[in-house]
């Protein structure tokens, strides 16, 4: 048997790591400013955390959701307290794509409405209501394809105040990233999303706010959507939950009930990931890791701001994306052959950067030196082709 092959795969074995470093098999070691897509939160094999997940696995790795789990609700009650939002219920999955799917089904369940807002650009993941909702025809299958997902421009204001006022009252729900990840690294403007809100609200539509990617921390707040002041009903999480160990869950606001068998799992808030997800909690409050992706991220963008070729730099703490013009499209290939520094992308031309939380200031120089050499490098070569 052979892999499915569904992924471009970069000839590299990885087989250690550490902080904000990996190893591959033949020891060398790189930079990890992709956070393995934005999972990776408070650091790879934390020992805390890795202590943390032995311990569990000693005591009992799995059983299913019929039976009292102390552990989930100490998550719960700190997953409440760290992103300020104690009076919400915590429903808890695998993925950030199944996060999604329940969102999408409990606000449907809840107003018994159909008709689903997402915006250009948009990706909430591959399972069949996410994948309809997300802006890729390419990645939606005939089966996913549906007359309930309805795409409006991303910040337009005027459209969706438009669409509410022509049909308002059949909304079921407006799923939204606070700061899109594959779409590019495009940050959701506050008056959008307070609009967002207040129509919402006013519709009894319920508003889902996708942290997937932009949650948990990364960009300085909770969720990114902190920034604009608004709450949303359902806030929808994943990647840098389990900082690597598969979990993902649903923050699910008061007024929104549940009933019992109306969602449910049967690997979802299982001990072990719970135990991860709890761990990257505590090392997140006791090492002020949301503190320091706002002042790292800081940083980086001041310093990548400073480099006149790379275009429209964007982004919030640790969330950071710039666009390569055409002459410098090597750049993120020759900072992984060259300076052995992963970072992630977004097609056509842009640079993701994604790293763990607890980024150090010499990691950051460290990027920052390869990638002004780089930069470099590559200009001139562009200048001597020209001349030449
Ligand atoms: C914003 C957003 N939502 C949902 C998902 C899907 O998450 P998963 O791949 O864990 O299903 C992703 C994955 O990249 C994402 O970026």
């Amino acid at each position: 048997m052979k892999m499915f092959d569904v992924y471009p795969l970069n000839d590299i074995s990885i087989v250690k790591a550490r902080g904000s470093y990996v190893w591959d098999d033949k020891g060398t070691e790189y930079l990890d400013m992709y956070g393995g897509h934005a999972v990776i939160s408070i650091g790879h094999t934390h020992p805390y955390w890795v202590k943390s997940i032995e311990e569990q696995l000693e005591q009992i790795a799995f059983y299913s959701n019929s039976v009292k789990m102390p552990i989930q609700q100490r998550l719960a009650e700190k997953l409440g307290a760290l992103s300020g939002r104690q009076q919400y219920q915590l429903f808890l999955c695998n993925s950030g794509a199944e996060a999604n799917e329940n969102a999408l089904k409990l606000a449907s369940f809840y107003n018994g409405r159909k008709k689903i807002v997402s915006f250009s650009r948009s990706f909430h993941g591959r399972t069949s209501l996410a994948v309809a909702v997300t802006d890729n025809p390419s990645i939606v299958a005939p089966v996913n394809q549906t007359d309930n997902a309805v795409f409006l421009p991303f910040n337009d204001e005027a459209a969706l105040q438009d669409y509410f006022d022509k049909d308002g009252t059949n909304v079921c729900a407006v799923i939204i990233e606070g700061i899109q990840g594959v779409g590019g690294i495009n940050i959701a403007n506050p008056t959008f999303l307070q609009l967002m809100s207040r129509l919402c609200h006013e519709h009894k539509a319920v508003l889902i706010a996708d942290g997937v990617q932009c949650g948990y921390g990364r960009t300085g707040k909770f969720y990114s959507h902190d920034y604009s002041g608004i709450d949303a009903d359902i806030y929808t999480m994943a990647k840098g939950m389990g900082n690597g160990f598969p979990v993902g869950g649903i923050s699910i606001a008061p007024h929104i009930h549940a009933k019992h068998f109306m969602l449910g799992t049967t690997f979802g808030g299982n001990p072990l990931a719970c135990a991860a997800a709890l761990a990257v909690l505590e090392v997140m409050e006791n090492e002020n890791l949301m503190l320091n992706a706002l002042q790292m991220g800081a940083y980086l963008m001041d310093e990548i701001g400073k480099i006149n070729e790379l275009k429209n730099l964007r982004g919030k703490g640790l969330m950071i994306g710039f666009d390569v013009p055409p002459e410098l499209r090597e750049l993120k290939k020759n900072l992984l052959s060259k300076h052995h520094i992963f970072t992630g992308e977004a097609k056509p031309n842009v640079i993701r950067l994604l790293p763990a939380l607890s980024l150090t200031k010499s990691d950051a120089d460290k990027f920052l030196v390869a990638l002004k050499e780089e930069v470099a490098v590559l200009t001139n070569k562009q200048m001597a082709a020209a001349v030449a």
